[in-house]
């Protein structure tokens, strides 16, 4: 990446292309960002007009649906946002040669492997969005490797970070929760790695500075379950207020059509820490930080 490039951001509305946009400000680059309506990446005719008009040399995907509970009713929508959208995204890159990049997740996993996983670890999506995001790995790769054009795929998790008005994430979900006295009954029994969306973004910006290419595993570093991370969150702003512990299964009576979720997604970030030479900070110094940012934005 050149500090000349023309970068485009897709999907920049949501959480994590905030992050990004901050993270190119930073570093003194205008990105150019998209979102519905004026891209409709399930489109080859809208991707198509978008890069005519951009002309990018960098493209960031973080368009995606989200809603992991919901893909399982909308099987159709999250193949084609998260499986064929990104291979879109991919054809269009390849036919200007631009860089593309693109966010996959920890859900790709089953959650049998206990141990931190690795990129070349077997697959096994146990959800509708875990497979529509593992399509989109595979267009992704189908139209990019093995040609001239750089491309990463990004697998993170639990990302959290500054949301718009009607935006929501687990920290202030759980804010929320307690502040409306309701119950906090929180799973104990999947682990992973809650991330920091400014630290992803640094991390995907010192990838394309080192010319990296390829699939990264881009977490905040350590790992805990839900309930643990809820109870953190609590204290880091200073609410005091209980959680219980609850299992997977316990959920599942509460919620019956929610998404079968990896019990155990914690990803092995050495590939990372090789390509960059930097670690990656740990998941509650990215809390302490988010909690920092958020008090900036309140006053
Ligand atoms: N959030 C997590 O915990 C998490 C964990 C692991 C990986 N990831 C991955 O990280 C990336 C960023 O996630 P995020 O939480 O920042 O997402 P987000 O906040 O939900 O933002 C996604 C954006 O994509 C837009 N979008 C949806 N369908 C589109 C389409 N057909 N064409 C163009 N844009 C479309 C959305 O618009 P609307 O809101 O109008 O639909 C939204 O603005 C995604 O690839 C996600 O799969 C997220």
């Amino acid at each position: 990446m050149n500090q000349q490039d023309r970068v485009l951001i897709v999907g920049a509305k949501g959480m994590l292309a905030r992050a990004v946009r901050d993270a190119f400000s930073s570093r003194g680059m205008e990105a150019v960002g998209v979102d519905v309506p004026e891209i409709d990446i399930t489109k080859p005719e809208s991707v198509a007009g978008v890069f005519d008009r951009v002309k990018p040399h960098v493209v960031i995907n973080c368009a995606a649906y989200t809603n992991v509970d919901g893909c399982e009713s909308n099987r159709a929508i999250a193949d084609a946002v998260n499986g064929h959208g990104v291979g879109n995204l991919a054809e269009a890159s390849r036919s200007i040669g631009a860089t593309l990049v693109h966010y996959s997740t920890d859900y790709v996993f089953d959650g049998s492997l206990r141990r931190p996983l690795r990129p070349d670890d077997p697959v096994g999506p146990v959800s509708a969005y875990g497979q529509g995001k593992l399509l989109g790995e595979t267009l992704l790769q189908k139209a990019l490797r093995g040609t001239n054009v750089a491309w990463l795929i990004l697998r993170t998790a639990w990302l959290y970070g500054p949301v718009g008005p009607t935006g929501n994430n687990f920290p202030q979900a759980i804010l929320k929760a307690a502040a409306a006295g309701k119950p906090l009954r929180v799973v104990a029994d999947q682990f992973g790695s809650p991330t920091y969306t400014a630290d992803l973004a640094e991390a995907t910006l010192t990838l394309l500075e080192k010319r990296s290419s390829g699939i990264f595993h881009v977490t905040n570093a350590g790992q805990t379950h839900w309930a643990d991370f809820a109870r953190a969150v609590l204290k880091q702003f200073s609410v005091d207020y209980p959680v219980e512990n609850i299992t997977t299964d316990d959920w599942k009576k509460i919620k019956p059509d929610s998404a079968t979720r990896p019990a155990y997604s914690v990803l092995d970030l050495s590939a990372y820490e090789r390509a960059t030479g930097k670690p990656m900070p740990s998941w509650q110094d990215g809390l302490t930080r988010y909690h920092a940012a958020m008090k900036a934005i309140s006053t």
